[in-house]
């Protein structure tokens, strides 16, 4: 099955989820946002029984699309930051595991997704972080609590406050990645990794993964829905508007 800018394809009983995007290095924006949302809904409907996340060509998902925030205001703000954490939820709450094949740079809401998976395995040359603060926002689509979760508080403030980018290296280090592997073997390493969970039993795989996600309901939901409003409130900011134009105009941002 395929949408403008994404495409779903399968392997036996293993989903691939492609966001093909590669002109704005596979940033997301609103269509691809809903065709991600229609395909992980597809996947899940048909029984995908793995499902692996990546992106065509060299970038994973370079972030959401900046050009289409630039001038947002914090109602529509509200509005796209729901629509990705939306996504987002599909993929953790998708009733099988969730593999992100991060193929290259993975910034801002690029990472986000792949923290939204159950697991991460990277190539050799995958650039991995949450970028917002040099734009004058912050993360919107779950890092602020699922990036301390997954790498610890410390490291997790480290790369949300400086905006780091780290190499797949670095991060496999702080357990942002499980593997990484040379580019050319990551396609055949997450098809293998997919196929290995697809043959586990899929009502246990199922329970499994729910139970592990249960454990970090309570304080999780209360930490989105206060994300959600306070990167909302952002935009329109002097920081984010600055933020956006310098990228846009291709130019270091002058903050206030
Ligand atoms: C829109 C983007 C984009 C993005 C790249 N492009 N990233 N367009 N949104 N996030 C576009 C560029 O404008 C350019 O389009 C084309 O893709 C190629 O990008 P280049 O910059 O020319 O490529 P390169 O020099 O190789 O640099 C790649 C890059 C850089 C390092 C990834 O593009 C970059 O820093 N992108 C922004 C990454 C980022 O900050 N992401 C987080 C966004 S905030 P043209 O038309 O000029 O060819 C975010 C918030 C999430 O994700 C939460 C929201 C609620």
């Amino acid at each position: 099955m395929s949408w403008d800018t994404v495409s779903l394809e399968y392997d036996d009983d293993v989903a691939t989820l492609t966001v093909d995007r590669p002109d704005a290095l596979n940033a997301l924006n609103v269509e691809t946002l809903e065709a991600m949302g229609e395909a992980i809904e597809t996947a899940a409907d048909e029984g995908a029984r793995a499902l692996v996340l990546t992106g065509a060509g060299d970038a994973f998902i370079a972030g959401a699309d900046i050009k289409y925030m630039q001038d947002l205001g914090p109602e529509a703000a509200q509005k796209w930051g729901e629509l990705g954490h939306d996504v987002a939820d599909a993929l953790e709450a998708f009733p099988a595991p969730t593999i992100a094949a991060v193929n290259g740079y993975a910034f801002g809401g690029g990472c986000e997704m792949a923290l939204a998976c159950d697991l991460r395995v990277a190539s050799e040359s995958a650039l991995i972080g949450n970028t917002e603060i040099d734009l004058g926002i912050i993360p919107g689509w779950g890092a602020t609590q699922r990036l301390p979760r997954l790498v610890g508080d410390e490291t997790a403030r480290r790369m949300i406050f400086l905006g780091e980018r780290l190499d797949a290296a670095s991060a496999a280090e702080v357990g942002l990645f499980g593997e990484v592997v040379a580019d050319d073997e990551l396609e055949g390493v997450a098809a293998e990794l997919a196929d290995r969970l697809a043959a586990k039993p899929a009502f246990a795989m199922r329970t499994a993964k729910a139970a592990i996600n249960q454990g970090y309901e309570g304080s999780q939901e209360s930490g989105l829905a206060y994300e959600q409003r306070a990167f909302a409130s952002l935009f329109g900011t002097p920081d984010q508007r600055e933020g956006m134009a310098a990228f846009v105009e291709d130019r270091e941002p002058d903050f206030e």
